[in-house]
């Protein structure tokens, strides 16, 4: 397929960017496609992720990295979709100049939203930028909890409001953390488990987005 671009963009800190684009990275490896990580976050967690990835299991199939100042990605961007199917790019919180061009280059900016009035403020603001860059939004309910109607109240809400929301959710999982400890994502360290089935479940919705 031509090369899309995925950003994955939430103005709030830590609702889960830079977890959801390593996970759903490998995910899209692993399923065949040529993927293109990007990291435009001064932070520079995927980075530390992709430097103990190739430490730890070493260069895998389908899966490059690079790092950029916000500056230079457009280029950057640009000049990987001649080699990548799928540029995905982990973008900064706030509305940093970085962000804004991440989500400006995206065909789907892919949004994580925690179960809290904090992420679903600062959700709104991401929304908006999205809708001034003209991209297409799929918010993505994480750490959803075991128990609760909060995460179908607020399905529930969302619908109403026409704002695209992925059916596939993450749980609260260690096995998210823990598997970005060892430089892997959860379809490789524990591809049986329910974290894996969540990441899966989203990377196939992620390409029928596409
Ligand atoms: N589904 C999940 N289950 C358990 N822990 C999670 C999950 N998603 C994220 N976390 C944890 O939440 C914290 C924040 O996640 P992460 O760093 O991915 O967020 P972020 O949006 O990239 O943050 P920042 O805005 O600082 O870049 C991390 O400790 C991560 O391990
Ligand atoms: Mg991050």
């Amino acid at each position: 397929m031509a090369a899309k671009t995925v950003a994955v963009a939430q103005q709030k800190g830590g609702a889960g960017k830079t977890t959801l684009a390593a996970h759903l990275g490998v995910a899209l490896s692993g399923m065949g496609h040529k993927v293109a990580l990007f990291d435009v976050d001064p932070q520079k967690s995927l980075t530390a992720w992709f430097e103990m990835r190739q430490r730890l299991v070493g260069k895998t199939a389908g899966l490059t990295f690079a790092s950029f100042e916000g500056w230079k990605a457009s280029s950057e961007i640009f000049r990987a979709k001649g080699e990548a199917d799928i540029i995905l790019i982990d973008s900064p919180p706030h509305a940093e100049t970085a962000a804004r061009l991440a989500i400006r280059e995206a065909d789907l900016v892919i949004v994580p939203v925690q179960l809290s009035p904090m992420d679903m403020w600062a959700m709104r603001t991401t929304l908006q930028m999205a809708e001034r860059e003209k991209s297409r939004v799929l918010l993505v309910l994480n750490r959803v909890p075991p128990r609760g109607k909060m995460a179908d109240e607020l399905r529930v809400s969302l619908t109403k409001e026409n704002v695209p929301l992925a059916d596939a959710a993450l749980g609260n999982r260690m096995a998210f953390a823990a598997s970005l400890l060892d430089g892997k994502g959860v379809t490789e360290s524990q591809p049986s488990s329910v974290a894996a089935d969540e990441i899966r479940a989203l990377a196939a919705e992620v390409l029928a987005a596409l």
